[in-house]
């Protein structure tokens, strides 16, 4: 399996970090061929530009290279945790300038299309709030909406998500519980 991880943390002492390693591991024993994609140590600049998107003006070599990066994956990790009910804007930066009409979606006469078929990913979301809270207040739905329907499943990607809450406030046993879990999150 050609397993891509897209991790972004700027904390190497963080638990997202800490997941990343983890299922880096299981996919490593597993035998899949990792690329990581780690932003803050890429210093990936989010901000979207004009020449992302306008044909005429040539696509910058980095974000070419991370494009070739997701076509050639046939499954994606993507870890972070949650920062204002959304995932890190270094994050959506890449999603927006990488996952570019023609690359990942095409807009044809009946609307769009992913261009992205026959790819998995899991989503791992990190969060302070505990998961019985954000369940009934819908966030959770909310995130899965906005990565499925929203990113990866409008790319034609088959996305699951998984949820780790109060992992700031919460015990040690519960991070360690979490990080237990997370061989069942690698194909
Ligand atoms: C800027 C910022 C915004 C945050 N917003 C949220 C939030 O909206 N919901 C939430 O549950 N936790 C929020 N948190 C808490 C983080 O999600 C939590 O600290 C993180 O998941 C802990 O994992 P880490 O050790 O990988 O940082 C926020 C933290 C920061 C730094």
């Amino acid at each position: 399996m050609k397993h891509l991880i897209i991790y972004s943390h700027f904390n190497p002492d963080s638990f997202t970090k800490a997941v990343t390693d983890k299922l880096f591991d299981t996919a490593k024993a597993k035998g899949h061929e990792i690329k990581m994609i780690d932003l803050y140590a890429d210093q990936f600049d989010p901000v979207l530009k004009a020449s992302d998107i306008q044909t005429e003006i040539e696509t910058p070599k980095n974000i070419l290279a991370y494009q070739e990066l997701i076509k050639w994956a046939d499954h994606y990790s993507v870890i972070y945790p949650l920062w204002w009910g959304q995932m890190p804007a270094i994050l959506k930066g890449f999603i927006d300038r990488v996952f570019a009409n023609g690359v990942a979606f095409q807009y044809g006469p009946e609307g769009p299309k992913g261009l992205l078929g026959g790819r998995s990913a899991r989503v791992i979301i990190n969060t302070g709030t505990p998961d019985i809270y954000y369940e009934q207040t819908g966030m959770h739905k909310a995130q899965v909406r906005v990565n499925d329907a929203g990113v990866f499943g409008f790319c034609g990607i088959d996305t699951q998500i998984t949820f780790f809450g109060d992992v700031a406030m919460g015990s040690d046993d519960l991070r360690k519980s979490y990080l237990e879990q997370v061989p069942v999150l690698v194909p």
